[in-house]
């Protein structure tokens, strides 16, 4: 079963991602955890190039090629060979970021994303995605003052990041039937249950549908 995080920057998502792969793991189950940019090693020498402030020049469309190149070299290098042997991939990122942050954000063409995604998974899309919903100056707030690094894309104006947030409910909304919403702005062991009840409650749907 393949399953993706998604949320604004601050969500921790990072964190409640590592967690969710320990509980999953102490259940007995199969379990790859990676994440987007990056999850292989050209993926995370793109990844590096997309997140280094210096790159300030970088046009929007260089960029979103950037990031589907990533996902091109990731779904065919690990998710579907991960999938094919039974395991349960969790993603922290994936294409749905490209239609918030792109495509809201940045405003390049919806359509044209949508192809440059079929294009890089080859179809593969998520069996289950997890917003992980936070105000946008909430979530950049905590990201400051958690010490994280900030990216070439923190740097972005706060009216970039609602863009991506209302992109993200745009995208829930949209597909409720693979979309679940988490409020992330409570404490993180809350937000955790959330996490494991709602994936646990897939997995067997997910498993009853196998047989
Ligand atoms: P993160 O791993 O710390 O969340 O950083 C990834 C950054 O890259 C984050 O700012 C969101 C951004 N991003 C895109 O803009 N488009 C994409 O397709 C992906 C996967 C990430």
């Amino acid at each position: 079963m393949f399953i993706t995080l998604e949320g604004p920057e601050g969500s921790g998502k990072s964190s409640q991602i590592g967690l969710l792969t320990a509980y999953l793991r102490e259940q007995g189950l199969a379990v790859v955890q990676t994440r987007e940019p990056g999850g292989t090693r050209i993926g995370d020498q793109i990844r590096a190039c997309l997140h280094d402030v210096a790159n300030g020049e970088m046009t929007a469309v260089t960029e979103v090629l950037l990031y589907a190149a990533s996902r091109a070299q990731h779904v065919e290098e690990l998710i579907r060979p991960a999938l094919a042997a039974g395991k349960i991939v969790l993603c922290d990122r994936f294409a749905d970021s490209t239609i918030a942050y792109q495509g809201y954000g940045r405003a390049l063409n919806l359509s044209d994303l949508h192809t440059l995604t079929r294009i890089a998974t080859g179809g593969l899309s998520p069996h289950l995605t997890i917003l992980l919903d936070i105000d946008v100056e909430r979530g950049l707030a905590r990201r400051q003052s958690g010490g994280d690094e900030m990216n070439r894309l923190d740097l972005e104006a706060v009216s970039f990041h609602q863009r991506v947030r209302q992109g993200y409910h745009a995208l829930a909304a949209n597909d409720p039937q693979r979309w679940v919403t988490i409020n992330a702005d409570r404490p993180k062991t809350n937000v955790q249950a959330d996490l494991q009840r709602v994936v646990m409650d897939h997995l067997r749907q997910y498993q009853a549908s196998l047989v």
